[in-house]
């Protein structure tokens, strides 16, 4: 069970993380702050489940997570939501995973477009941003991480080959101090984003190797190559295809091959 005292004294956030809503059992945090009337939901809020029955991924996959183990949870963000911003918030996340394993347990850490968290080529956390509107305004975003923390086995067939920060580090981690670590860099990540998105950016930059390679995209049925040139303004994949087109690409999985 986490231990909510020693998880907040280590929070030093203004609004991220102040109204915890923890469950030892839920369906999926994404669609708890997605779906469930909530008396309070504030900016903010987050939502913290020590086992999903029904843990989802990118593009309908499920996630799958040991009970009491990892750190699955997901943040709600209401105000001022600029949609131009959602596809940097989503990219800010992994970066925030990244430099909150970073600081803490001196890793190499890895991003892969759009959002997952590599560490020595093993997927080690997964994003799933979800949203919603009224009229053309977004009024609601849901930013779900899924850590593996001290979790050593996986069972099942994986796209990229699964680990955990234990299983990367040798050592038992402390789930409190690095959820709120993770979630004090993401607060300062959102500021950082209003003021200066291009330097969020340059931080996901900096963490893709991907980057200059040729790679492969793949969105359903429908397969794209060419060489990942760099990313946009809003952090979309500029491909320059081979017949020197330069396509943006806006949601698939991606590979090197
Ligand atoms: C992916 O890599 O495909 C994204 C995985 C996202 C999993 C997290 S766990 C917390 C939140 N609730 C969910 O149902 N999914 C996200």
């Amino acid at each position: 069970m986490l231990n909510f005292d020693a998880f907040d004294l280590k929070l030093d956030t203004d609004f991220i993380g102040r109204n915890f809503i923890y469950c030892d059992e839920i369906d999926s945090t994404n669609n708890y702050l997605m779906h469930t009337k909530i008396k309070n939901d504030q900016d903010g809020t987050v939502v913290f489940a020590e086992r999903q029955l029904n843990g989802k991924g990118r593009k309908d996959r499920k996630w799958y997570s040991s009970k009491d183990l990892n750190l699955t949870f997901s943040i709600l963000l209401k105000q001022g939501i600029n949609d131009k911003n959602i596809n940097i918030i989503n990219l800010g996340t992994a970066v925030s995973i990244a430099m909150a394993l970073e600081n803490l347990y001196q890793l190499k850490i890895n991003l892969k477009w759009p959002n997952d968290v590599l560490i020595n080529d093993k997927k080690a956390a997964g994003i799933l941003v979800e949203s919603s509107s009224s009229g053309n305004k977004i009024d609601k975003l849901v930013i779900g991480v899924g850590l593996n923390v001290n979790q050593t086995s996986f069972q099942g067939t994986f796209n990229i080959p699964p680990t955990s920060v234990k299983l990367e580090t040798g050592t038992e981690i402390d789930r409190e101090r690095l959820l709120a670590e993770i979630l004090n860099i993401f607060e300062e990540m959102l500021n950082r984003i209003e003021i200066n998105p291009e330097d969020v950016l340059n931080d996901w930059r900096n963490r893709c190797r991907m980057i200059g390679e040729r790679i492969y995209v793949t969105d359903g049925d429908l397969e794209i190559s060419g060489i990942f040139d760099d990313i946009d303004e809003q952090g979309f994949i500029i491909l320059k295809t081979d017949d020197k087109k330069r396509k943006k690409i806006h949601a698939g999985d991606v590979t090197l091959r």
